[in-house]
C-alpha cells in the first residue's frame, strides 16, 4: 500500500513513520508513506498556498490551485482508491473504516490548516472526509498520522503475530481484556491463576468474559452496536 500525504507542514509528519511498526512496514516493503509539501505547488514569489476568505472573517483558507496541482500530478502517476480530507466535521474514525482502508492500494490524504480548504476542493477532489474525534486540532497532520497508523498495522505481515490485529480492542465491538507479564507475583500482587494454568480453553474463556465485563463497564455503547 502507498499513502501520499499532502500538507503545508511536512515536518510534523517525519517522525511518526520513522519508528517501530510503521518503519518496519516500510522496511518490509508492505507500506510506503510519501509526504508532499503543498508549498512546492504554491504560486508567486512566496509559494502562496492560502488566501483570505471571500466575504471576510478571520483565518486563511487553503487555495484550490496548489491542491489540485499536487493531486493531479499524483493521479497522473498511479490510480488512487481514495482521496481523504482530514477534518473535524468528517465521518468519525472507527475500526471498521480502518479495516476497509487497509485493503486499498493507493490513498491520498489531504491535511487542512488554518480555516480549512476552499469548499470546491471538498466538493470535487475529495472522495472521503474523516475526523479522528470531536475536538479541533491545529491541522490535519496528526489526524493523518493517526489514520495512517491505524491502517498500516492491519496490512498482513506488518505485525509479527498476524493474529494480534484481530484481537485488538474494537475488532469485535469489545475492548481488550487485561494482560499481565512476569513476575506472576509482584510483592503479593498476583496474576489471575487461570493465566498461568496452561489450560488454553479456560484462558480463552476467561479473556472473553473479561472483555465483555470491561466493555460493559467502560464502553456500554459498543454492546448496543451489537444488539442493533
Ligand atoms: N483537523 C482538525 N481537527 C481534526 C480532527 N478532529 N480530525 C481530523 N482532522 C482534523
Amino acid at each position: 500500500m502507498r499513502i501520499d500525504i499532502i500538507t503545508c507542514v511536512p515536518d510534523l509528519l517525519t517522525s511518526p513513520f520513522s519508528h517501530s511498526i510503521l518503519k518496519r512496514a516500510e522496511d518490509k516493503g508492505l507500506a510506503k508513506v510519501v509526504v508532499h509539501n503543498l508549498r512546492e505547488y504554491g504560486s508567486g514569489k512566496h509559494s502562496n498556498v492560502d488566501d483570505y476568505a471571500f466575504g471576510g472573517g478571520a483565518g486563511m483558507v487553503l487555495m484550490i490551485e496548489p491542491i489540485d496541482s499536487c493531486i493531479s500530478k499524483l493521479k497522473s502517476e498511479r490510480n488512487y482508491d481514495e482521496v481523504i480530507y482530514l477534518s473535524p466535521d468528517g465521518e468519525l474514525l472507527k475500526q471498521n473504516i480502518s479495516n476497509e482502508l487497509s485493503l486499498k492500494n493507493n490513498i491520498i490524504m489531504l491535511c487542512g490548516h488554518y480555516k480549512g480548504v476552499d469548499e470546491r476542493v471538498r466538493e470535487h477532489l475529495i472522495t472521503k472526509e474523516i475526523s479522528i474525534g470531536d475536538y479541533v486540532l491545529s491541522g490535519g497532520e496528526l489526524a493523518a498520522a493517526v489514520l495512517a497508523d491505524s491502517i498500516i498495522r492491519l496490512i498482513p505481515g506488518v505485525l509479527n503475530d498476524e493474529t494480534s490485529a484481530l484481537t485488538d480492542s474494537f475488532q469485535d465491538d469489545l475492548v481488550s481484556p487485561p494482560v499481565y507479564t512476569r513476575p506472576a507475583d509482584y510483592n503479593g500482587l498476583k496474576v489471575p491463576e487461570v493465566l498461568t494454568s496452561g489450560h488454553e480453553a479456560k484462558i480463552q474463556q476467561w479473556r472473553f468474559e473479561q472483555a465483555v465485563k470491561r466493555t460493559k463497564e467502560r464502553r456500554p455503547d459498543l454492546l448496543k452496536n451489537k444488539e442493533e
